[in-house]
């Protein structure tokens, strides 16, 4: 006898035997998983582990993982590992490009669809439908957004990349943009994880994981959980800039950041679509 939860393939009458399963709301990574295809070659990617933790408990074999600030492919190259399917989609289309030669051939526009386009935009969630159709489903299992820190790095010169949001404001209404479209395009009763971290401007603290979680509460999530995760995993070495840093902190009363947000919403069993005028 097995017992599940209706998200997941643990088996809930051998819940003693799942060490490699995280429940602890404080994640310290020593090192980025550089196994199973899995590269730094990308400044602003995250741990696969973020990927690996959350399919396991929030998705089963099989289903499908939506990623809607796809970068480069962290989540697409786990899915692959973990026979998940996936639809990412990405702004850069260059980026696009590396990652589909990232995938296998055999499930590149099969199990696992990288689709260039601004997820901002009602014509690329109508792509997005049109894909999990093709695949024999109306919506996710699991949705990943693991957008921008508004201007901390620069991803593109492109006036629709998230990063290059005039202000704060604007960020975070686009921000609620994708997080509202992802809703819609995620199962009830699913699960959704917003990586983010916050920032520091003009000598004060910007507090952009909260304001984010707030934007999606206002797109219909519920949340589940704060998981707090260090960042010294996934930098590369940074001796003199990590002085300076040290200085300014020193100097102006900060804290350096070696933390960043792993957080878990959920959508409501009885709630579908959220956005008036989407597709
Ligand atoms: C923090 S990175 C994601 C990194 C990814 N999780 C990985 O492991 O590689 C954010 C990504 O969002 C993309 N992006 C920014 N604005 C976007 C938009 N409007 N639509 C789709 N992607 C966007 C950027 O090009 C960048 O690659």
């Amino acid at each position: 006898m097995t017992k599940r939860a209706p998200h997941s393939d643990i088996d809930l009458t051998r819940w003693r035997e799942y060490d490699c399963i995280w429940t602890d709301s404080l994640w310290i990574i020593e090192a980025r998983d550089r196994t199973g295809g899995h590269q730094l070659d990308y400044h602003g990617n995250f741990v696969p582990q973020i990927a690996t933790q959350t399919y396991l408990r929030y998705t089963r074999e099989g289903e499908v993982v939506l990623d809607l600030f796809l970068g480069s492919g962290t989540s697409a190259i786990e899915a692959v590992r973990l026979n998940r399917r996936f639809v990412g989609v990405e702004l850069n289309p260059e980026l696009v490009e590396t990652v589909r030669r990232k995938i296998p051939a055999d499930l590149l526009d099969r199990n696992i669809h990288i689709l260039p386009g601004d997820s901002t935009q009602a014509e690329t969630v109508q792509r997005v439908r049109d894909v999990l159709g093709t695949m024999g489903t109306d919506c996710a299992h699991l949705l990943i957004l693991h957008p921008p820190y508004h201007d901390i790095i620069r991803f593109s010169g492109s006036a629709a990349d998230l990063s290059n949001a005039p202000d704060l404001e604007t960020f975070l209404d686009r921000f609620e943009t994708v997080a509202r479209y992802g809703f819609d395009l995620l199962a009830p009763g699913r699960f959704a994880v917003l990586v983010i971290g916050d920032k520091y401007e003009r000598g004060e603290l910007v507090p952009l994981g909260f304001y984010c979680l707030e934007r999606c509460q206002r797109a219909g999530f519920r949340s589940k959980a704060i998981v707090v995760k260090n960042i010294t995993g996934n930098e590369r070495g940074k001796g003199r800039t990590n002085n300076l840093w040290r200085y300014r902190a020193l100097a102006g009363g900060y804290y350096i950041f070696k933390h960043e947000y792993v957080m878990i919403f959920f959508k409501p069993a009885d709630r579908m679509r959220n956005t008036k005028n989407g597709p």
